[in-house]
């Protein structure tokens, strides 16, 4: 028997710097995939797979993330004056409960296991998920909600994986695995950033994570790693010597939004997957490629 996830973490302290000037007054997570902010789409998909609790390790400059996930009096106010019923549904949608959201600040950008550290007190002794919001998944069923099987079966620890271009190993946490159980496989190693030639297979950690409170405890100590960073990576590697840790490879494709190429990717896929305007961007980007 396992325990129900129902907290997740959203690390949201990075500054964005590959953005300027757009992230200079606003957090990078506000930025839009079409019509809805990068972190609301994380938000979405944690929400389909069952997760009632959101946890935002924010920094400063964040606020913003706070006041979008509250309810705006004024311009509530100011669409049922004007009968706009569509919208104000789907604010309300959106809009996690009252009391489900909490907020804690990352005061210094010391890495990835640094930020998931300091959401040890609101996730207390329980398991949890972590999404990396910059790490879009565009798919039909929730990516988390597709690793919950995995989990119900194996227990312990739950990662993502999704295979990469070799040659692009050295940007991600990567993964060798063994055997094969349907789409869930046994994770043997892992490797935070490997120098090129050295990865033990092209299986990258998208940013999906089901997680055992233990790694708080391995967070606190833990040294830094990869580009002097407290690497979450890290303390997971340690963990596995005590528990499980089930790779899970999901249908869907991640989008890496902090990367200007990948965001702009992940604009493109997701309008034209829209019903209400996927047809006429196909038809706009055949008009503008036809150009070039
Ligand atoms: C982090 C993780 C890495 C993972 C990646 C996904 O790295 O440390 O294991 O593959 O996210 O984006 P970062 O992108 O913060 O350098």
């Amino acid at each position: 028997m396992t325990n129900a996830i129902k907290k997740a973490v959203f690390p949201v302290a990075g500054l964005g710097t590959r953005f300027l000037p757009a992230t200079k007054a606003m957090p990078k997570e506000m930025l839009t995939i079409v019509d809805r902010p990068v972190i609301q789409l994380a938000v979405d998909e944690a929400r389909a797979a069952g997760i009632d609790h959101f946890i935002f390790v924010t920094g400063r400059n964040k606020g913003v993330i706070e006041d979008h996930f509250d309810k705006q009096f004024e311009l509530e106010a100011t669409l049922r004056e004007r009968g706009k019923t569509v919208e104000l549904a789907l604010l309300d949608s959106d809009l996690p409960g009252a009391g489900q959201t909490s907020f804690t600040r990352q005061q210094q950008p010391l890495g990835l296991g640094h930020a998931v550290w300091c959401a040890r007190e609101l996730v207390g002794d329980e398991p949890f998920a972590l999404l990396l919001p910059d790490m879009l998944v565009h798919s039909r069923v929730s990516c988390l909600a597709q690793m919950m099987p995995a989990y119900r079966q194996h227990g312990g620890n739950v990662l993502a994986v999704e295979e990469v271009p070799h040659e692009q190993t050295h940007r991600y946490g990567i993964v060798g695995i063994s055997g094969s159980e349907d789409n869930a496989f046994p994770i043997t190693e892992m490797v935070e950033k490997p120098t090129p030639g050295t990865a033990p297979s092209n299986l990258m950690i998208s940013g999906r994570y089901i997680l055992q409170p233990e790694i708080f405890d391995l967070l606190r100590s833990q040294e830094r790693g990869s580009g002097n960073e407290i690497q979450l990576t890290d303390a997971m590697i340690r963990l596995m010597e005590s528990q499980r840790f089930t790779a899970v490879r999901f249908e869907g494709k991640t989008y890496d939004c902090g990367d200007k190429i990948g965001f702009l990717s992940a604009n493109i896929a997701f309008a034209l997957a829209r019903d209400d305007i996927g047809a006429q961007v196909r038809e706009a980007i055949k008009e503008l490629a036809g150009n070039g």
